[in-house]
This record gives structure tokens, C-alpha cells and sequence, in this order.
């Protein structure tokens, strides 16, 4: 797997995911090594949207913990049912906020953080991490974000 992310110009929104997704998918297939994993695919999404922060809160035990990230430094732990993550974790299902100021205990990592999509990954049926995706611009994720990251992060689910 070369080791150049393939980002065509001029694309839309969608036609940017369809392109990256399948070479996310072949650069993380080949690696059995999870950090590894979450920080090509932090860096490709990041890399390929220009995203104010991606990242990755894995369960441990009873708190999300953060793992690989691209952007800057973030909070460590967040509990069940709090912020956008911990409410992701809870209800099992991705977030999409567009005025993190108007979702009730957003938890504030940074000021200039706007908007934010929060998607759950699988094993089997339980959640055991959840991709945090923070943007400077307000509502800047739809259904196109929900969807392509979601098909994302069940390629990511089903290697675990
Ligand atoms: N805003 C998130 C916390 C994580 S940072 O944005 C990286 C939340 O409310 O859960």
C-alpha cells in the first residue's frame, strides 16, 4: 500500500469519500495493529477535509479514554451520557451537532471547536470506541458525513 493518500481536487463532498474510504480501507487492512489503524485514519480524514480536530475515545471500563488524534490537545476522559461523545457511547448512535454552543453539556475541549459529528463503532453489539470529528465552521456535517463515515466506521468495526 503506497503510502500517499489520493485526494482528488475540485470534488465534492461526497465524491472526496468515495475516493478515500477504499484506501483507508486497503491501508487498514493489511495492518492488524489498532493505534495504528486509528491514526492513519485520523490523519487521512484530517488530511483529505482539513477537519479542526479527528479523533478516537476508546471504552475502558466505564469512561472513554482518548486514543490516536489529529489536532490539537483534548480532554482525556469522558464518562457515559456526557458531551457529544459520552451521549454517542449512551444512546449507541452517532451525533451530528450543528452548534456544539446549543448541545446541552458539550464538553469544550476547545473555543474554536463550532460543529461536530460523533460516530459509534461496533463490536458485535456493543460500542467500543467512538470517531469524534470537530469542525471551526458551524454546521458543517449532514447527511453525507453521516453517511460515509458510518460505512467507514464499520469497515473499522469488523476488524476488531
Ligand atoms: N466536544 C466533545 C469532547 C471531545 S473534543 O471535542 C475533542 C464532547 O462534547 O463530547
Amino acid at each position: 500500500m503506497s503510502e500517499n493518500l489520493y485526494i482528488p481536487e475540485s470534488a465534492t463532498k461526497a465524491e472526496k469519500y468515495e475516493a478515500v474510504i477504499p484506501q483507508i480501507e486497503a491501508l487498514i487492512g493489511g495492518e492488524p495493529d489498532l493505534y495504528a489503524n486509528l491514526a492513519n485514519i485520523s490523519s487521512a480524514l484530517k488530511e483529505a477535509f482539513g477537519f479542526f480536530w479527528v479523533g478516537f475515545y476508546l471504552v475502558k471500563e466505564n469512561q472513554l479514554v482518548l486514543g490516536p488524534f489529529q489536532g490539537p490537545i483534548a480532554c482525556t476522559r469522558i464518562s457515559l451520557g456526557k458531551g457529544v461523545c459520552g451521549t454517542a457511547w449512551k444512546e449507541a448512535k452517532t451525533q451530528v451537532v450543528p452548534d456544539v454552543d446549543a448541545f446541552p453539556g458539550h464538553i469544550a475541549c476547545s473555543s474554536a471547536s463550532k460543529s461536530e459529528i460523533v460516530v459509534p463503532v461496533f463490536k458485535g453489539d456493543q460500542v467500543a470506541m467512538i470517531l469524534d470529528v470537530d469542525s471551526d465552521q458551524l454546521d458543517d456535517f449532514d447527511n453525507t458525513d453521516q453517511t460515509y463515515l458510518e460505512r467507514l466506521m464499520g469497515i473499522l468495526g469488523s476488524q476488531l
